[in-house]
């Protein structure tokens, strides 16, 4: 079956065949046994031993046992949901050939999950934290994922950190002891000692990472991807996700008595929203660069500690998703699902962004570990709704039968292997983007400015905001012990801003360091690029 039409209705129809209500059946086996007493097991007499022949007993303490499969690494605790994505036109064809987003008439079926980073699966809602914001779009051409999160940057700008940062915010490796909030000082000696993460630390302080709905927050796919279009025209975007409910926030005391008596906050809010009729939308935007512009602003595109103004480019309105149907299963829907930032479809690529370079490889193999096989994509959540042929028809818990004698590519005996597509029919290719250069463990001299978009933020707050972020700074930095490391995160706050530095340093007991300085252990190197950039021109 070559057909690739999707409508809103797909990923549900393609649901069906797996779902069952079994309110009006017998109970049986596994092997479709009828069973007529599951309260006893099987014993040599009634005050006797249980006997291993029981197979009821067996099977069903078996399935108990293994009912569980590892959490997400990061992201452990999240909300799903599904529904639909339409485009309000096709004007974004100059610049990508993707057709979920250019063709007004297609509704592409989305599911999407919305989580907490930091807390394991059962952790509290409300924490101060970022939230993410996944969505798996169902194209008519493969699958596509937007992998995004609440805010618009990251903490670190190279993949290699990624291990550090979550070892430094996740419980203490000795007592297990965990953060409710980011507060401890594993933490913010991490944050202290990295220069880079002082933009995000100043939106993690803010009420932007205690959201009050999950309806209510913005997405950002953060990095710089690339649209391509028909004629292999490659075009720098920025993803954006905006709220028709608009930007809300609880605010801190909210946020910690939510804590202690709904932990389920926001997964509720979400719930039942949808159940009764009031469907979250979102509207994505985009933020377009011309590839020769690539070198234009005093920061580099590929740093993903870095926002583009959008006074310097205007968030262009592409579509609207609508989320209007809840998960039927908890477990089969929103823990199995599985994305991954390299899910790409035709029209939308990738960057040189080493924070998204990381990723790449990341996702696949913490899901190897996840599911315990690559047989993951084949899960009812995880299939695309269009065809899926290759020649990986083996491995633990292949679910498809391949029929035919060959699969392997090429061959001249036919029957079995799939045959290549034309660009024509739809094959994705890569962009066609010159590389060169040595290899070097380094970043770019371009990504050294950790303080002027920090700045930035600062200064676009209200007064009212800038309390909430000074008192969050007392309140998390009030935990740490260790008073050097307050004090180093106050000189951070002195390169954001000199107000903000004594404002925090007030509440926890330090003193602004003088002329402070913090050289970053990553290692910048002054290339030719980032010369330019600092010229700015090519
Ligand atoms: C989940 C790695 C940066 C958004 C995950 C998972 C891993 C991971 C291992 C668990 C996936 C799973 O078990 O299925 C990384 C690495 C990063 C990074 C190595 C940097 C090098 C980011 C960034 C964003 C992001 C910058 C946002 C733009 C997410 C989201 C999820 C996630 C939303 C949860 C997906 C879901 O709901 O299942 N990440 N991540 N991550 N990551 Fe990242």
């Amino acid at each position: 079956n070559n057909d690739r039409s999707v409508d809103e209705n797909s990923k549900n129809r393609q649901l069906d065949e797996f779902r069952r209500d079994n309110s009006e059946q017998y109970l049986t086996t596994e092997q479709g046994v009828r069973i007529g007493n599951t309260d006893d097991s099987l014993k040599a007499g009634s005050r006797g031993p249980t006997l291993m022949e029981d197979f009821h007993f067996r099977e069903k303490m078996t399935h108990f046992d293994h009912e569980s499969m590892p959490e997400r690494v990061v992201h452990a605790r999240g909300s799903g949901a599904h529904g639909y994505f339409q485009p309000y036109d096709d004007s974004l064809k100059k610049f990508t050939k993707a057709k979920f987003l250019t063709n007004p008439d297609s509704k592409t079926p989305v599911f999407v999950r919305f989580s907490t980073v930091v807390g394991s699966r059962g952790s509290s809602d409300t924490v101060r934290d970022v939230r993410g914001f996944a969505t798996k779009f169902y194209t008519e051409e493969g699958t596509y994922d937007l992998v995004g999160n609440n805010i618009p940057v990251f903490f670190i700008q190279d993949s290699n950190k990624f291990p550090d940062l979550v070892h430094a915010i996740k419980p203490m490796p000795d007592s297990e002891i965990p953060q409710a909030t980011a507060a401890h000082d594993t933490f913010w000696d991490f944050a202290s000692l990295m220069p880079e993460t002082t933009h995000m630390i100043m939106w993690i302080l803010s009420d932007r990472a205690i959201p009050r709905s999950f309806r209510m927050m913005d997405g950002f796919g953060v990095h710089t991807f690339r649209f391509v279009n028909e004629a292999g025209k490659g075009t720098f975007v920025k993803f954006h996700w905006k709220p028709k409910l608009g930007v809300h926030s609880l605010v801190w005391d909210e946020s910690q008595k939510l804590g202690g008596k709904d932990p389920d906050w926001l997964r509720r809010d979400l719930w039942e929203a949808i159940e009764q009729g009031d469907y979250p939308q979102f509207e994505l935007c985009v933020q377009l660069v011309p590839e020769e512009d690539e070198l234009k602003y005093d920061f580099d595109l590929l740093d993903a500690t870095k926002i583009i103004p959008e006074e310097l480019v205007p968030l262009q309105p592409v579509g609207l998703m609508t989320l209007n149907r809840n998960p039927d299963n908890f477990f089969a829907e929103t823990e199995q699902v599985a994305f991954h930032p390299g899910n790409l479809v035709p029209g939308i690529d990738v960057t040189n962004d080493p924070l998204l370079q990381g990723r790449l490889f990341s996702y696949v193999d913490t899901q190897l570990n996840r599911f315990g096989s690559a047989n993951f994509t084949e899960l009812p959540i995880n299939r695309p709704v269009v065809p899926v042929n290759n020649n990986q028809g083996a491995g633990f818990m292949r679910y498809t039968i391949d029929k035919g004698k060959v699969n392997y590519w090429p061959n001249s005996l036919g029957g079995g292997s799939p045959k290549m597509a034309p660009e024509s029919e739809g094959a994705y290719v890569h962009y066609t983007e010159k590389v060169e250069g040595y290899k070097i463990r380094a970043r770019s001299a371009s990504f050294k400015d950790h303080y002027s978009q920090a700045t930035l933020f600062w200064n676009s707050m209200s007064e009212v905001e800038k309390e909430h972020i000074v008192s969050a700074a007392h309140f998390e930095l009030g935990k740490v012990e260790t008073k050097e490391i307050r004090e180093r995160m106050v000189g951070q706050f002195s390169k954001v801003s000199m107000e903000l530095a004594r404002r925090v340093a007030a509440g926890i007991g330090v003193q602004v360091p003088e002329n402070f300085e913090q050289e970053s252990t990553a290692h910048y190197e002054e290339n030719a690029a980032s010369k330019a950039i600092s010229k700015g021109k090519k």
